[in-house]
């Protein structure tokens, strides 16, 4: 069996996340040939993304693999960790915008319909970028600098970190989001 690593569960997530924004994009796309928004399944990734994306996958790389890469040397201020914690906090920006949006979009207010879609369109962007640079650059160092206790370490308060509720919600509640939205959209 391979070395566990202190990203593979981060990376096995960024699957998902990343499965949400094609889904997401999918959804913008057939708005855009038919006008016709589907504000249900756009509800569904806005809940994906606040609580699965942020509140817990963000949330894992911010309390518990950042400041441990921290002890290690890797800088907070500079370099990756604060692009990444830039990002974050562009995402988080994005996600809020939809969420507030939807409401009197649903409703048929079309200056709220058009913040919805532009902030969805620059939360697609940011994070496809963003799980790129993670992937390749922050997480290759991770993986080379952390060393075996603090790994194993890191896994257990992962595994903490899923056993919480966000908003009332399991992990299994939001993956049970994540399959409905690609039952909805199989070719996303
Ligand atoms: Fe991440």
């Amino acid at each position: 069996m391979s070395r566990e690593t202190p990203t593979r569960l981060l990376r096995e997530q960024h699957v998902h996340i990343l499965k949400v924004a094609d889904v997401l994009d999918e959804i913008l796309a057939r708005d855009a040939a038919a006008g016709d928004l589907d504000f249900d399944a756009v509800a569904d990734c806005v809940s994906f993304i606040r609580l699965f994306a942020d509140a817990l996958h963000h949330g894992k790389e911010e309390d518990l693999l950042f400041p441990e890469l921290e002890a290690l040397g890797i800088p907070r201020h500079a370099g990756p960790i604060a692009v990444m914690l830039h990002e974050h906090r562009q995402g988080r920006a994005f996600a809020a915008t939809m969420a507030d949006a939807l409401g009197p979009a649903r409703t048929g207010d079309a200056a709220a319909r058009s913040r919805l879609v532009d902030a969805a369109h620059g939360y697609i962007a940011l994070i496809r970028g963003h799980i790129l640079k993670e992937d390749n650059i922050l997480f290759e160092m991770a993986d080379q600098i952390i060393p075996d206790p603090v790994c194993r370490g890191l896994c257990s308060a992962y595994e903490g970190v899923c056993q919480r509720r966000f908003e009332g919600c399991t992990v299994t509640d939001l993956e049970a989001i994540l399959a409905r939205l690609v039952k909805a959209y199989p070719d996303a």
